[in-house]
Order: C-alpha cells, then structure tokens, then sequence
C-alpha cells in the first residue's frame, strides 16, 4: 500500500514529542516537512523542539519551517504551566545539527503541497495559526491538501475552559479560517483524545526498553503526570498522537461526519468548536468528521512496538 505523505504542524511540548516519534515509527506515513508554531510554548522554543526531536531519532532529512509568533488576532496564552518553560517538561536533548531552512513555514507547506500535485495530509498538533496564514497567503492550497487532520476542539467539554479546548482556544480565528476554508478537516477532539491514556505503568515499560526516545517519554512526563489521575495511577494523555494514528490506521477509530465551526466572539464560549454531531439541526456544510472513538489497547500497544523498535 502506498504511504500518505503527511506534513507535521506542531507547537512542540510533551505529547507533540511522543507523536512526532510514533508518527516517523508509522511505516504506513511519508512525513515529507515539518513546520513550528506558537502554542504549547514560544514558538523559538516549539522549532527547537522539533527539529530536536527529530535528530533524537536520526530524522534529520525530515525540513523543519519555523511559522507563527502569535495567534492571528487574540494575546498568546501559553501552556508553558503545563508543559514547562522549554516545552519538554525540563527533558533536554542534543541540539540539532540540521541546517535552518531559510523558507518560512507557510510557503514552504504550499510548495510542497504543489510539487506533490495535492497527494498531501497535514497533521496539526498546536494552534492552527500555521494554517490559517498559509491559507490567506496561498488561497489555492485549499486544492492541494487532501485533509487536515487536526487535535483539537471538542464535540463535548473542553481544557482549558469547560467548553474550549487549547489548541482552538490559544487561536479560535486561525481555526475558524481553516475549518472555513472548504478543506476536509478531521478534528481528533478530546472526545476520543481523552480515551488515549497512558499509564505510568506503560511507561515505565517502555522506560525500560532503555533508548532515547523512552528516556525522553519517562523524564518528559515527571512533572506533568501531576495534572492527572485516572482510576488509581498517574497516566498522561498521549493527545497529539491521534491524527497521525487516524491517518495511519482509521480502522482503530470511529468519526463521524459533521459540520463544525468555531466561537470567536464569545466570553465564556471563546474558542468552541460547535458542531451538529448531537444536534437535530444540521449545518449545510458538513464537510468535516469528528474522530469519537478508539481501540485504546491495540493503540497502545502499537506505541509501545514503535518506541521499542528505537534501537538506541
Ligand atoms: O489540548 C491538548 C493540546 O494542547 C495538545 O496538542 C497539547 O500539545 C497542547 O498543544
Ligand atoms: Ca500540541
């Protein structure tokens, strides 16, 4: 079966890292260009971060683009409280030695949407900034990508306010842009994000493979684990992982076809997207899928293969 060329969009922090790393473990994924944006933390830092990542395991052929500075319209609201001052939780790891790319990310996105004739996915894993300026500078790209598939948003609840979820809070005009845009978006939402725990159990299995990238997962995610605690154990939610794992193998998942836009005027409503998955009355335009269910066991355990199959 033929690879989907996938281009990466990430605001690299903790979980970022992890999909980042599962993803170039996906034999059924071509990641062919990675870009950085604000989100998670300042996006000097989220660049740093993936291109770190990616010489961590040896994937330096893979460009990286540094994007935007600041959501579109609204003030940066960072999730460093979570993810650390440098985005990993305090985890360091060598610096890259790959070149800088001289190219800023949304031009290089829609040239390579171009040469590749539209045979393009792009996973978005942080605010959808990136996409949103890519979109205004280069209107014809809405032909060239195949979909967007995006974590963020949430049929049901929210993160970061009961009804908002961070990626589309920290830039709900940029995400009204894209979902406007007519490209088919699949939006892995906390709804099924929220089912992709894993446990402090696992990792201290996949610690105990005894490589870098299980050496990152483990002193990543010290700090966070404090946020939550599932049944009796310490877990984290492996949230960035799902639109890559949806691209990879949508047989794990079930999505459902909806129409979804984004509140971007409301108080306490900032950042919603509202969807007509529940409603009796439907959008015109449905032209998105919420991703609402996954086999959480067999993912895991195709983590758990990936991160093994990393030989040092
Ligand atoms: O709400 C979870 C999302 O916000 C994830 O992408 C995480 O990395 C943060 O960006
Ligand atoms: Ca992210």
């Amino acid at each position: 079966m033929e690879k989907l060329n996938v281009w990466i969009d990430s605001d690299c922090g903790i979980d970022d890292a992890i999909a980042i790393i599962t993803a170039c473990g996906l034999k059924e994924l071509n990641i062919v260009g990675a870009s950085a944006v604000v989100g998670n933390v300042e996006v000097d830092k989220t660049y740093r971060n993936v291109r770190n990542v990616l010489s961590l395991i040896h994937r330096e052929d893979i460009p990286v683009y540094k994007g935007a500075a600041k959501p579109i319209i609204k003030p940066y609201f960072s999730a460093s409280y979570f993810h650390g001052s440098n985005g990993l939780g305090g985890a360091e790891i060598p610096e890259s030695k790959a070149k800088h790319e001289e190219k800023n990310a949304y031009d290089a996105l829609y040239e390579k949407a171009r040469e590749l004739g539209g045979n393009l996915y792009v996973a978005a894993l942080g605010p959808l900034s990136n996409l949103a300026i890519t979109i205004a500078d280069h209107p014809d790209i809405v032909n060239y990508i195949r979909a967007i598939a995006i974590m963020g948003g949430a049929v049901e609840g929210g993160n970061v306010t009961p009804c908002a979820e961070f990626n589309i809070f920290c830039d709900p005009h940029a995400a009204e842009v894209v979902f406007k845009s007519g490209i088919e978006v699949i939006m892995c939402g906390l709804d099924v994000t929220m089912q992709m725990k894993l446990g402090q159990s696992d990792i201290d299995e996949i610690y105990a493979y005894g490589n870098k990238v299980g050496d990152l997962l483990y002193t990543s995610t010290i700090t966070t684990k404090q946020f939550y605690r599932a049944e009796n154990e310490r877990m984290i939610y492996l949230h960035d992982c799902c639109p890559l794992f949806y691209l990879a193998h949508p047989e794990l998942f079930k999505a459902v076809k909806c129409g979804i836009y984004v509140e971007t005027e409301g108080e306490i409503t900032l950042g919603k997207t509202v969807t007509d998955v529940y409603s009796d009355h439907k959008w015109e335009d449905r032209h998105c899928k919420a991703v609402m269910k996954i086999d959480h066991d067999r993912f895991i355990d195709m983590v758990k293969d990936i991160y093994r199959s990393y030989e040092e």
